[in-house]
């Protein structure tokens, strides 16, 4: 998410022939690279778009300034003056126009995290667009085709880990609706206006490494099992809050609800740093969707959420007053809003809630939907990606290379790839791909959950398949964007 454009990425994404160009005597014509401009991103969006869809107009002011944060009031950077910021709303196949007035003292953008949308509208200064500067504005205009709950957020530096993300909902106008109400549930890690600022504990963070810490690359053995324990979690950062839609559990955000009603939790980590194990006390947990993307239905007690992820979850809700719980993972820290469907005081800031320590979601559970399944097989192509970290250095690497060194991943139209991530360092990165929904690769060979945003933990190998579908050039990044903007991050780049 550095704004570094290398020669070499400037050419691709200004969608010029380069790639080969001095080999083309020896072989076939050179692969030329699908950018941002290149006239097949704006014939798929006419393919996508239906007649006579109208825009739904947004106006996000980016702006520094007082926001309500905790039950209290102090000086953040945020969409609209609130946080999290305004929530959209729109149904698949409709057009989303949003124009972003920047009124920051940095460049900044909107990624729209998870959809597959139009390539020079996902918000990638250097990459698809570029940077907005202070006091412009830039207008995205885009249909979002499929249905599910996502999230917007720049893709600049670490700006997102003051206050600026929101939710985006996109109805199913085909949804069978097995449930009475909606409650969309953010969690965030924070310190901006009261602790250190995002952009001091990144260059502290780089220019001091983290001695003392004994994560990072330590040669973990490919055959290492990784457990999900508390252990494999834990960040680079400490925060002094942990929110839930802006709040924490000195004065909750609450949920009303009558006693019986089902109620479906659209769950988001928009934290920077942190994973969150989430249960609802005197409940359980009905996982239906993983990242916007239906699965078979699982009944759980809690599960964990990384940075980018989101889940939905279904539950019948019984008579009282129950905390919905948001641990930190690996940081020991709980905070959470509330569920009241009767009377009954508000739960003390520590109260035990004992889902958090019964049957724990894995990925193993999941099963994409039969609507929305890849059939499994063998892929085109396999892509290894190694993550490393250097922790001395802060330097966080794809096969051995930070994003401004790696080339990029080329990738032709209507292939499945697959990614094999294997992560040989000892912290868990949850890795996001843009403009697409992979399917997680399940070894026993059913179809995993489609998702875009996996963790991966140390010493995991773990690998998703994708569907080239979608031109245009995408990032593919972890989560942590501490670790992001140092240098865990590449495009996977489509060649004609
Ligand atoms: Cu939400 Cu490139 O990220
Ligand atoms: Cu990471």
């Amino acid at each position: 998410m550095r704004i570094v454009i290398t020669r070499r990425r400037f050419i691709t994404a200004a969608g010029l022939t380069t790639v080969g160009l001095f080999v083309g005597a020896c072989g076939g014509p050179p692969p030329a690279a699908v950018g941002p401009s290149h006239p097949l991103i704006s014939e798929r969006e006419r393919q996508r778009r239906r007649n006579g869809a109208t825009p739904t107009e947004m106006r996000l002011v980016a702006a520094s300034g007082p926001v309500e944060v905790a039950g209290g009031s102090l000086t953040s950077w945020a969409y609209n003056g609130s946080v999290p910021g305004p929530e959209i709303r729109l149904r698949a196949g409709e057009v989303l126009a949003a124009t972003l007035v920047n009124q920051l003292p940095q460049p900044t953008s909107i990624h729209w995290h998870g959809i597959a949308l139009r390539n020079d509208m996902d918000g990638v200064p250097g990459l698809t667009q570029p940077p907005i500067e202070p006091g412009e504005e830039f207008r995205y205009e885009f249909v979002a085709p499929h249905p599910g709950t996502y999230f917007f957020h720049p893709h600049v530096g670490v700006q997102l880990d003051r206050g600026l993300y929101a939710p985006l909902v996109v109805e199913d106008p085909r949804e069978p609706g097995d449930y009475d109400l909606e409650a969309v549930i953010v969690l965030d890690d924070w310190t901006d206006g009261i602790g250190e600022d995002p952009d001091t504990i990144l260059s502290s963070l780089s220019e001091a490494g983290m001695p003392g810490m004994d994560h990072g690359e330590m040669g973990v053995d490919s055959g290492m099992s990784p457990d999900m324990t508390e252990e494999s979690y834990g960040g680079d950062v400490t925060y002094p809050l942990y929110l839930v839609n802006g709040r924490s559990s000195e004065a909750p955000h609450v949920v009303e609800a009558r006693p019986g009603q089902r109620v479906r939790l659209r769950v988001i980590n928009a934290g920077s740093d942190t994973a969150f194990r989430l249960a609802l006390g005197g409940h359980r947990l009905t996982v239906t969707h993983s990242d916007g993307f239906p699965v078979e239905p699982v009944e759980v007690d809690a599960l964990i959420v990384g940075m980018g992820e989101r889940y939905d979850l279904v539950t019948t809700l019984a008579d009282g007053v129950f905390p919905l719980a948001a641990v930190a993972e690996g940081k020991g820290v709980q905070t959470f809003a509330v569920v009241k469907t009767g009377s009954g005081e508000l739960p003390p800031g520590n109260v035990p809630v004992a889902e958090l320590s019964r049957r724990l979601l894995t990925p193993d559970d999941l099963r994409a939907r039969a609507d929305v399944a890849f059939p499994t097989g063998e892929p085109d192509v396999i892509v290894p990606l190694e993550l490393g970290g250097d922790m001395m250095a802060y330097r966080w690497t794809i096969n051995g290379r930070t994003f401004n060194e790696a080339d990029p991943i080329e990738v032709t139209e209507g292939r499945r790839i697959r990614l094999a991530f294997s992560n040989r360092s000892t912290m868990f990165h949850p890795m996001h791909l843009h403009g697409h929904t992979f399917q997680v690769v399940r070894n026993d060979g059913a179809p995993g959950a489609r998702k875009d945003t996996l963790i991966v933990l140390p010493g995991q190998d773990i690998a998703v398949d994708v569907d080239t579908d979608n031109p245009g050039a995408w990032a593919l990044h972890c989560h942590n964007i501490y670790h992001a903007e140092a240098g865990m991050m590449t495009v996977m780049q489509y060649v004609l």
